[in-house]
């Protein structure tokens, strides 16, 4: 059975890769701080309690699945965090949160897994964001986080090629999921306004699903509508 590491999988996209991955026959750990948000469980589902923003902490878990699994196949970073507003708004630990999850973590994480992934000819699949493709004005910072893990991905895709291994970069446009709870918008009402974890778990599996040799190495998943709806109360 072939093992992968998901960050991000008490919720939304993360979870919905997982359940793909399972369904695939993978083994999967999953990495988040707060499980109580799911209540889905599976035998192959391994939740590991871990803050992605502490190197530590990352490298601790990292070293605990170590003495579990010898071989990582599949590395998914998801974990993300999301503060939007005029770039004066953000608190200056919110611009920190950003950089740690968004950014700092999947490059550490990589770091941490890359010879198991290029020895087994294996995938980082990397979850950016639509913002990372073009200006987004009151997502300054947030689209930067991710503009950074795009061409990270982009980068190491050239740089380990030839191993065999595969870096994918998916640009997720609206999803709807808990990311917007704390935030003062969402996704449209109308369902073509929005795509749904789901979607992007599809996505993970085309793929998984190419022949070896062929490398989706980015994808833009789009809804057909482009609205959102704004919510009443400002920023809790
Ligand atoms: N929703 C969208 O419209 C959209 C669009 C494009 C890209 N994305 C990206 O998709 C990814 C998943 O987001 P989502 O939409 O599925 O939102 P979500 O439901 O809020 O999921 C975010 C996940 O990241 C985890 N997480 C956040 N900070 C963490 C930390 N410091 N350590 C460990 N885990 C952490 C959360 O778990 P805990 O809180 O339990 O730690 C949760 O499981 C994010 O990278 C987001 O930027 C989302």
């Amino acid at each position: 059975m072939k093992t992968a590491i998901v960050t991000g999988t008490s919720s939304g996209i993360g979870l919905a890769i997982c359940q793909k991955l399972i369904d695939r026959g993978y083994r999967v750990y999953g990495l988040a701080r707060n499980f109580t948000k799911t209540e889905w469980d599976h035998p192959h589902f391994h939740k590991m309690v871990c803050d992605v923003s502490c190197t530590r902490e990352l490298s601790s878990t990292v070293r605990k699945i170590r003495q579990e699994q010898k071989e990582i196949h599949v590395l998914v970073n998801n974990a993300g965090i999301g503060y939007f507003g005029p770039h004066e708004t953000l608190k200056p630990e919110e611009i920190e949160a950003m950089v740690a999850t968004n950014l700092q973590a999947p490059l550490i994480l990589t770091r941490l897994l890359l010879n198991d992934i290029k020895r087994n000819r294996g995938w980082i699949i990397n979850i950016s964001s639509i913002t990372a493709q073009k200006s987004a004005t009151h997502g300054c910072a947030y689209a930067a986080t991710k503009a950074g893990l795009t061409h990270f991905g982009i980068s190491l895709f050239d740089e380990i090629r030839k191993t065999g291994a595969k870096v994918v970069t998916l640009h997720p446009d609206i999803v709807q999921t808990p990311f917007y709870d704390h935030l003062d918008f969402k996704e449209g009402e109308e369902p073509d306004s929005y795509i749904t974890a789901q979607c992007v778990a599809d996505a993970v599996e085309t793929v998984l699903n190419q022949r070896e040799g062929t490398v989706l190495t980015e994808m833009t998943i789009r809804p057909q509508l482009h609205r959102i709806t704004k919510k009443k109360r400002g920023k809790s």
